[in-house]
C-alpha cells in the first residue's frame, strides 16, 4: 500500500501502529511528519480526511467503526470483517463516509475488461463463471475459527471477482474432496452459475490462478490470475463443411491482451496489474468528488463475507445466502 501512495492524490500524514519501532521506521521511511501507538490519538489529531487500515479482518471492524465516529473515510485492507453482523454494524456506523475495502482483483484492470466485454460485444448477460484457485475450504466453525485453511484470509480474492462479473449470489453449495478442495457452487441471483473450483495441492510459486466467463457465442478468460486476457469470439463455422480454422478478416477467432516484461512502467506492475492501485485511487476519488464507491463497498463486503460462511456450513447441500442482503 505505502509503494502505491507515490501514484496517488494523497499526503501521507501520520503513521499508527501497536508496535512503536516498526511504526517509527515506516513513518521515517515513507516521509510521514506524525506517528501514534493507538488510533485513538490518530483518530483525533485533525487535519486527516481518511484512513488506510492494515492490520487484520480481526481488529478491521473495530478500527474501521470508530474512525466512521471520528468522521473519517475508511479504506480497509482484506478481510472486512470476520461476521457478517460486523459488517451490519459498519454499515450503521458508515453514514455518508466513503468506504472501501481492496477487493484488489475486482479492480484489475482484466476484470474491469470482462465487464466491458460482456457490456458491449453482444456475449452479455454472463451465463456461468469458472474459478480456479488453490485454496480448501474448512467445515463448519466461523471464519475467526477456521485456522485450518487460508479460505477466511484468502477467500476474499476469487469470490471478489467472481461476484464482481456475476453480480449477488442467492445460494452456496460445497463439495469436498477429504482434503477440503472440490467445488464451491454459486447460484447467481442473475440466474448464472459460478463453479469456484478448490485446487488445494497445486503449487502456488507457479501460475494457477483462472477464471472463464461465459456469455453469447463468447468466452473470456483470465489466465495468470489476469495477466492475460483471452476474448474467444469463435469463427464463422458449419459442421462437417468448414475447411479452415482461420475465419475470414478480423471480427472473428481470439483478442489477446498481455502485459510486457520487458519495460519497467507502471501498467506491468503488480501494484497496477493486481489491482491495488485501482482500488487505492477508486477511493481516493470518491473521497474528492463527494460520491459514494462503487467498487469494494461496504454491501459487497457484506455479501462475500455471507457467502464465505455459507460455504463453511455447507456439506453438499444448498446454503441460502438471498436473505443476508436483506
Ligand atoms: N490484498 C492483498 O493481496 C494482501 C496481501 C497481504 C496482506 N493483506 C492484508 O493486509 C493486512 C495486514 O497484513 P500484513 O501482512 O501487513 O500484516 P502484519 O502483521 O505484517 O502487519 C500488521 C501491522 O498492524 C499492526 N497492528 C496490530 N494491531 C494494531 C492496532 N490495534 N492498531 C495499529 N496497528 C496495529 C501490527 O503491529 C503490524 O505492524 C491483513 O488484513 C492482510 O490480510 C492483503
Amino acid at each position: 500500500v505505502l509503494p502505491a501512495l507515490t501514484f496517488l492524490p494523497v499526503e501521507l500524514v501520520a503513521v499508527c501502529d501497536i508496535d512503536r519501532e516498526r511504526g517509527t521506521s515506516t513513518a521515517q521511511q515513507y516521509g510521514a511528519a506524525c506517528f501514534y501507538e493507538n488510533v485513538d490519538e490518530l483518530y483525533s489529531m485533525g487535519g486527516v480526511d481518511a484512513v488506510m487500515l492494515c492490520v487484520s479482518g480481526r481488529l478491521h471492524p473495530t478500527l474501521a467503526i470508530s474512525a466512521f465516529d471520528a468522521g473519517l473515510h475508511v479504506w480497509s485492507e482484506k478481510p472486512p470483517a470476520m461476521e457478517v453482523s460486523e459488517t451490519e454494524e459498519m454499515l450503521r456506523h458508515r453514514k455518508d463516509r466513503v468506504y472501501v475495502v481492496d477487493f484488489k482483483k475486482a479492480f484489475m484492470p482484466s476484470t474491469r475488461k470482462v465487464l466491458e466485454i460482456f457490456d458491449t460485444n453482444g456475449c452479455g448477460p454472463v451465463r456461468s463463471i469458472l474459478g480456479v484457485y488453490p485454496i480448501s475450504i474448512g467445515r463448519g466453525g466461523t471464519l475467526g475459527s477456521d485456522s485450518s485453511t487460508r479460505w477466511p484470509s484468502d477467500g476474499w480474492h476469487p469470490l471478489s471477482v467472481m461476484l464482481e462479473v456475476g453480480g449477488d449470489v442467492d445460494g452456496v453449495t460445497v463439495i469436498r474432496n477429504p482434503r477440503n478442495g472440490g467445488a464451491c457452487v454459486l447460484e447467481f441471483a442473475s440466474g448464472a452459475v459460478g463453479n469456484l473450483h478448490l485446487a488445494e495441492g497445486t503449487p502456488i510459486s507457479q501460475p494457477m490462478e483462472l477464471y472463464q466467463f461465459y456469455g453469447q457465442d463468447c468466452r473470456v478468460d483470465l489466465e495468470n490470475g489476469g495477466l492475460r486476457v483471452r476474448f474467444e469470439r469463435g469463427i464463422p463455422f458449419e459442421y462437417e463443411s468448414a475447411t479452415s480454422y482461420l475465419g475470414p478478416g478480423f471480427d472473428n477467432g481470439s483478442v489477446v491482451w498481455e502485459a510486457q516484461n520487458t519495460l519497467n512502467t507502471l501498467e506491468n506492475n503488480p501494484l497496477f496489474t493486481q489491482g491495488i492501485y485501482f482500488s487505492l485511487m477508486h477511493f481516493c476519488q470518491s473521497v474528492l468528488e463527494g460520491r459514494a464507491a462503487s467498487i469494494g463497498t461496504l454491501e459487497r463486503a457484506r455479501d462475500i463475507t455471507a457467502v464465505m460462511e455459507a460455504a463453511l456450513r455447507s456439506e453438499g447441500e444448498r446454503v441460502d445466502v438471498a436473505k443476508s442482503r436483506g
